[in-house]
């Protein structure tokens, strides 16, 4: 099993842009006892109501979703590049379909009782404070409206406390 450090989330101090955007992260959460997972490359960090916090986007038709939703608590993972071909794996099937999760040969931790993998190098654990539909009304650029929702199929984002920061020793 792997040692992580919990560092302080000032202490974290890595590129988001690259993080997320370019390398990815796994959305995972707990629903009676069933962890799933996804990869997303959209999202962020940042401070609002005084507290740290994590921004990510799920499209409704996710399974993932559904584990969000019913939990008060998710992880984002971040993995060193040598599993970027899991990570692409975990972001085209539907844990609907197929258990993405031991196929992919990640191994589950918990963090109290929010479910992380073993094999990540960085794991943020957040606590869900508030979630919201993307409205097409509120589109500055309807030209975003139209390429990203052409089935209308808009993202919930959801805004997240930050509880821990856990990085690989
Ligand atoms: C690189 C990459 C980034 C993705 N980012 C997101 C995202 O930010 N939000 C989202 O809803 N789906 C995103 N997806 C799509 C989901 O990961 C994908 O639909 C996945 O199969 C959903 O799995 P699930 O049905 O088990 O939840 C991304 C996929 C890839 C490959």
């Amino acid at each position: 099993m792997s040692i992580f450090k919990e560092i302080k989330p000032e202490e974290f101090n890595k590129s988001t842009f690259k993080l997320i955007g370019k390398d990815w992260m796994l959305i995972t959460a707990e629903k009676d006892n069933k962890v799933n997972t996804m990869t997303a490359s959209w999202g962020g960090f940042g401070v609002i109501w005084g507290k740290n916090v994590a921004f990510i986007f799920i499209r409704p038709q996710r399974y993932t979703k559904e584990f969000v939703d019913n939990s008060d608590t998710f992880s984002l993972t971040f993995f060193d590049e040598i599993f970027k071909k899991e990570l692409g794996y975990l972001g085209h099937v539907s844990g609907k379909d197929e258990d993405k999760i031991s196929k992919a040969n990640l191994t589950i931790r918990h963090s109290d009782s929010t479910p992380y993998f073993d094999e990540a190098n960085i794991t943020i654990i957040c606590n869900k404070l508030y979630a919201q539909e993307i409205k097409s009304e509120c589109f500055i650029s309807s030209e975003l409206d139209i390429s990203t929702y052409p089935e209308k199929d808009y993202h919930t984002m959801y805004i997240a406390e930050v509880k821990k920061v856990l990085v690989k020793e």
